[in-house]
């Protein structure tokens, strides 16, 4: 059996650790043989490949990024696409493909099993919102750079008495936001589950500063205020149809200086959330989704996604996992919102 590999979407750490378990038990156990995919879909349908052996996955587990490339590149959206995906895996000789990507990369290998290819998922991503998992590699990584920032933050904040804001990623779900914000004490957590009002975020700063504290604000990049009370910038579309966040947290400044006369900068965390090393957490999640997504080839149990259930990982339907994003929930929020202001 040849099992071509592809990594797609936003990269995040713990991507390499997929690939070097994919490839470790598949040859060993197995006896399968490996293709990488160069940037996602981007590989196949280009028929663009790199050598994916034993020795090309040695020293990988705890490095980010991804050793295969990622891209946002949609072969739905391109003419014929799918056929010279189709095309290109026969010229190759490859049997089937382990795709491993968020609700993107996911969604076009559920269009492509649902066409009669192979196709083994992998969900991956640093905002965790994916349904049918407990959790997604990424995650972990992303909220302990986010919390260690607002550790930080919080020391600079109180020698200038300012209000400072962080502005993480998160663009339909507030996971990051909410984990990181709850970890580092942070007086205000905003996610896009839940529309915000500038006046209560005003008045939980000017409280905040009240009891001679600064406030420390977590803002996740795609949290809206509730309509009509402050003006959003727009910005450009990406191949999936998705808008490039970020700047909330600038607007948030403006908006909360010009209300409340304090002082208030905003940082940006953006890419480094998803770069650089893996924490343990990880690299043991990452790892035991490359080993179950391997031996699901083996039983050709084709058009199916690996997702941890409590500590299992089980295997569910690519369709179901890709058609609902997982948020948080109000009870959550709630929990996190005693310590506001
Ligand atoms: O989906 C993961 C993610 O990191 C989101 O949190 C963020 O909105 C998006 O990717 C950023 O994408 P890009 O790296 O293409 O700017």
């Amino acid at each position: 059996m040849r099992v071509g590999v592809l990594t797609g979407g936003g990269d995040c750490p713990g991507l390499n650790a997929v690939i070097r378990a994919v490839v470790r038990k598949g040859v060993s156990r197995y006896g399968f043989e490996f293709v990488g995919f160069r940037d996602g879909w981007r590989g196949p349908l280009e028929g663009d490949t790199k050598p994916l052996d034993i020795q090309a996955v040695r020293g990988i587990l705890p490095r980010g990024g991804t050793i295969l490339g990622s891209s946002r590149t949609n072969p739905l959206k391109i003419e014929g696409g799918v056929d010279r995906v189709r095309s290109n895996l026969a010229t190759l000789g490859v049997d089937a493909l382990i795709a491993i990507g968020g609700e993107d990369t996911l969604g076009v290998a559920t269009a492509l099993h649902q066409d009669g290819l192979k196709v083994i998922g992998v969900p991956k991503t640093i905002d965790n919102d994916l349904n049918a998992t407990d959790y997604t590699f990424g995650f972990d990584t992303a909220v302990n750079i986010a919390t260690e920032a607002i550790d930080r933050l919080h020391t600079t904040a109180e020698s200038h008495h300012r209000v400072l804001i962080v502005e993480v990623m998160g663009r339909h779900a507030g996971w990051i936001a909410l984990h990181s914000g709850m970890a580092g004490g942070a007086n205000v957590i905003l996610i896009p589950e839940v529309q915000f009002d500038i006046d209560q975020v005003c008045a939980y700063v000017e409280s905040r500063f009240r009891t001679n504290y600064s406030p420390i604000i977590v803002v996740a990049e795609g949290a809206t205020p509730k309509e009509g009370t402050m003006v959003l910038a727009a910005g450009e579309l990406d191949a999936f149809g998705h808008v490039r966040l970020g700047g909330i947290g600038d607007m948030l400044a403006k908006e909360i200086e010009k209300r409340t006369g304090k002082e208030a900068r905003t940082t940006v965390l953006g890419h480094i959330q998803r770069g650089g090393t893996p924490t343990a957490f990880d690299r043991w999640l990452a790892t035991r989704f490359g080993l179950h997504a391997v031996d699901a080839v083996n039983d050709g149990d084709w058009g199916k996604m690996v997702a941890l259930r409590r500590t299992d990982v089980v295997r569910v339907e690519l369709s179901d996992a890709t058609t609902e994003l997982k948020l948080v929930s109000p009870e959550l929020y709630e929990e996190a919102a005693v310590f506001f202001g």
